[in-house]
């Protein structure tokens, strides 16, 4: 089981997405403990006073170092990874999430306002950031990477392998998929998906997943020589299998011929 504990001023932006679907579930299953401490409850003033101005001028408020350092202090022990959300940090991955999968304990720290004092910085097992942009504040990030950690704890999911084929394992985004109807608007879905052959499935599967892989993220195969190594017979194809030709025959009409 993975606790993951938040720290936050503001638990509400998290608990009603992390109560739902996938990561409510798995909760339910106790393969994740969440917990949500605010730092609020670690102010000594009447006011409970969680930010102040900054020091040398500037817009806005930042939130002071000794509420988030004693609430760390109370959530932390020897197996703890704790996790400052913070726009300079280093960016979530689904490489990262797989690590933090394998933790015992995450604690994630939630910046707000205009962000914190800068001594509180050395406190932090790493920093990491959603992407280049800003947010509000760190609850909505943690709720991302809580959520994308969840997927990946054994026994979220029933099936093991669900998560094995998805966008970013092994480097390449995932094969398109389709479900019912069979033909959708004059649309049909690739014959090979209906033959129930296994191996020329997966072989497609694989070829598609390169030909996005390449058209959309081209980086993500810099990366993966490995890989191209192995599927470069299909490459050579330019993505055409004999599977493939079969919904080929069938005219993909243009949306105003199938307008009426
Ligand atoms: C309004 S932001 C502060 C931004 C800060 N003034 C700056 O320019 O870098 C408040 C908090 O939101 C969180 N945050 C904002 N953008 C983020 C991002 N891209 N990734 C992760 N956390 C972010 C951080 O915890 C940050 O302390």
């Amino acid at each position: 089981m993975l606790k993951v504990d938040v720290v936050t001023a503001f638990p509400d932006m998290l608990s009603a997405p992390l109560s739902q679907s996938i990561v409510g579930r798995a909760q339910k299953a106790k393969v994740l403990k969440l917990g949500f401490t605010n730092p609020r409850d670690f102010t000594d003033d009447k006011h409970h006073t969680l930010d102040d101005r900054p020091y040398g001028g500037g817009p806005g408020m930042l939130m002071k170092a000794e509420p988030l350092y004693r609430a760390i202090t109370k959530l932390r022990k020897k197996n703890s990874v704790v996790i400052l959300t913070s726009p300079r940090g280093q960016r979530f991955t689904q490489a990262l999430a797989k690590k933090l999968a394998k933790k015992k304990h995450l604690i994630f720290v939630c910046g707000h306002y205009e962000g914190i004092d800068e001594r509180i910085y050395p406190e932090m097992d790493m920093e990491v950031s959603l992407g280049d942009f800003i947010l509000t504040g760190g609850e909505l990030a943690s709720a991302v990477m809580i959520d994308a950690i969840t997927r990946l704890l054994p026994g979220t999911f029933k099936k093991q392998d669900v998560t094995a084929s998805e966008s970013f394992e092994g480097g390449l985004l995932e094969a398109p998929q389709y479900t019912r109807p069979e033909v959708w608007r004059g649309k049909r879905v690739p014959q090979v998906l209906l033959s129930g052959h296994h191996k020329q499935m997966e072989a497609w599967k694989r070829e598609k997943a390169l030909e996005l892989t390449k058209k959309y993220r081209p980086d993500l195969l810099e990366a993966q020589t490995a890989f191209k190594a192995s599927v470069k017979p299909s490459v050579k194809n330019k993505g055409k299998t004999k599977a493939d030709k079969p919904a080929a025959k069938t005219p993909q009409k243009t949306k105003k011929q199938t307008k009426k």
